[in-house]
C-alpha cells in the first residue's frame, strides 16, 4: 500500500441531506485507508438518504446525529468533537448546510460543531446545478471562502435530478487528494511572493496596441499555488479577464513600463519573484495622440523601441529575491532556456513550447525547468496542477539556496 497521507489525523466527516450522501461511505473508508481516525456526524436530512448504521459500521464508532441527546453528549458532544477534530470535512454539503454555516447557526449538531471548532473546515458542495448557480449560493460560497473555509468541488456532469451541469459531489478519491494537499504544512508561511502574469499592451494610438496571445492562466495558477503554500502573494497582471485567486493582492497594469514600475515598487520586500508575464519586448517609440488614418500608401512604418527587461532589472538589485523566469519558445526550447537562465541571471527558468495551439491559451501545459545545477521535466497537466508542481520545485531550490 502507498504512503498514508493522513496518518493519525483526526477527521470529523459531516454528512448532510443529499442524494450523494451514499458516497460518504466510500469517503470514510478511504480516509481510514490514508491512516485517518474518523468520526461521523449526520444531519437529520442525511439520515433520510443513508442510515447511521452504515457509517457506524464503516467508521467503527457511533454516528452522532443529535445536538441534545444526553447519551451522545456524555460521550462525544459538539464541544468534545470540536476539540477532538484536526479537520472537519462536510461531504456532501447541501445548499441548506452551506447557508447555515454562513449564518453561524447552532441549532443542530453539525452547525454547532463547526461554530465551536477552530480546526480547518473543508466543504464539498453537492446540489442541483440551478441551486449551485443561484446567486444566493454563490454569495454564500464567497463568504465561506473569505473565512478561509476550503471549498472542494463541486464537479460537473449528469446529476441525480437528470440535469447536466455543475453541482455534483466531487469524487471521493479527488476529494481525498485535495485534502491531503491541504494538510501538508504550508512551506512558504510568511514569505512574500511577487508574480507577473498575462500580456502587456503597448499603445500605438488611442485605439490600437501591440499585444500578444498570453492568457495569464499560468501566472494566475502560480499565484494560487503560492497562496496554497502559505505565501503572501502580489500578482501584477496585464490585461486579462481572469478571477483573482482568493487571498491574492492584484495590481492591474497595461504596458511593460507600468508592469516594471509596479514590480519595482517594494521589490526588496519580496522573497521570491516569478516572472510569468509575456512582456512586450518592443513598444512604439511614439504614441500618436490621434487615430492613425489609412493612406494611399501600401506600407506603414512603425518605429519600435526596446522595453525595459523587468526580470533582468530585478536580478540586478543588490538584495534580490529568488528569481524564476519563463521562456516560451517555438523552437530549440532547451538551448534558449539555458542561455536565458544565464543571460538574465535567473535562479530558475521554466521553459515551454508555444505555437500551433500549444501553450498560451490552453488549460494544459508541460514545462522543462532548469537551474544552475539541474533540470526537471514537469509533464503535461492542467495549469493549476502544473503550477503546484512548479511551486514545489521553486520551494526546494529556494530552500537549497537559502541554506548555502
Ligand atoms: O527574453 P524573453 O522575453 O524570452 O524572456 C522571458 C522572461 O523574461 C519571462 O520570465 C518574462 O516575464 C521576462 N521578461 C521581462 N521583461 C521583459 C521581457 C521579458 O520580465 N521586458
Amino acid at each position: 500500500m502507498s504512503e498514508q497521507r493522513m496518518l493519525d489525523k483526526k477527521i470529523v466527516v459531516g454528512v448532510t441531506g443529499s442524494i450523494a450522501a451514499y458516497k460518504a461511505a466510500d469517503l470514510v473508508r478511504r480516509l481510514q485507508d490514508e491512516g485517518a481516525q474518523v468520526r461521523v456526524v449526520m444531519t437529520k436530512a442525511a439520515c433520510e438518504f443513508i442510515t447511521p448504521l452504515t457509517l457506524q459500521a464503516l467508521s467503527g464508532y457511533p454516528v452522532a446525529t443529535d445536538l441534545l441527546d444526553p447519551s451522545q453528549e456524555a460521550s462525544m458532544g459538539h464541544i468534545t468533537l470540536a476539540r477532538w477534530a484536526d479537520w472537519i470535512v462536510i461531504a456532501p454539503a447541501s445548499a441548506d448546510t452551506i447557508s447555515r454555516l454562513v449564518q453561524g447557526r447552532s441549532d443542530d449538531l453539525l452547525s454547532a460543531l463547526c461554530l465551536a471548532s477552530e480546526s480547518p473546515l473543508a466543504v464539498a458542495p453537492a446540489m442541483n446545478n440551478k441551486m449551485w448557480e443561484n446567486q444566493a449560493t454563490q454569495d454564500n460560497i464567497n463568504i465561506l471562502q473569505s473565512r478561509d473555509v476550503h471549498i472542494i468541488g463541486p464537479g460537473s456532469g449528469i446529476q441525480a435530478c437528470g440535469e447536466l451541469g455543475e453541482g455534483r459531489l466531487i469524487e471521493p478519491l479527488e476529494l481525498i487528494a485535495e485534502l491531503a494537499r491541504l494538510m501538508v504544512p504550508a512551506k512558504l508561511q510568511g514569505k512574500r511572493v511577487l508574480i507577473t502574469a498575462g500580456p502587456t499592451y503597448e499603445p500605438i494610438d488611442p485605439v490600437r496596441f501591440i499585444g500578444n496571445r498570453s492568457s495569464g492562466k499560468m501566472g494566475f495558477a502560480v499565484a494560487k499555488a503560492a497562496i496554497e503554500a502559505g505565501a503572501i502573494v502580489t500578482l501584477v497582471a496585464g490585461p486579462v479577464h481572469l478571477t483573482t485567486p482568493n487571498g491574492v493582492k492584484r495590481v492591474n497594469v497595461e504596458t511593460a513600463q507600468q508592469m516594471c514600475d509596479a514590480v519595482m515598487t517594494d521589490i526588496e520586500q519580496f522573497d521570491i519573484f516569478v516572472a510569468c508575464a509575456a512582456v512586450a519586448d518592443y513598444r512604439p517609440e511614439q504614441i500618436e495622440s490621434n487615430k492613425i488614418k489609412k493612406t494611399q500608401s501600401a506600407n506603414l512604418q512603425l518605429n519600435l523601441k526596446a522595453t525595459q527587461d523587468i526580470v533582468s532589472t530585478v536580478a540586478e538589485q543588490k538584495t534580490r529575491p529568488f528569481i524564476v523566469g519563463f521562456a516560451a519558445e517555438t523552437q530549440s526550447v532547451t538551448d534558449y532556456a539555458q542561455q536565458k537562465l544565464q543571460r538574465k541571471k535567473l535562479d530558475m527558468i521554466a521553459a515551454n513550447q508555444v505555437g500551433d495551439g500549444v501553450g498560451f491559451a490552453e488549460d494544459d501545459n508541460a514545462l522543462q525547468v532548469f537551474w544552475e545545477s539541474g533540470s526537471e521535466v514537469l509533464p503535461l497537466a492542467p495549469k493549476t496542477q502544473l503550477a503546484r508542481d512548479l511551486m514545489t520545485l521553486i520551494i526546494e531550490r529556494y530552500d537549497a539556496k537559502d541554506s548555502t
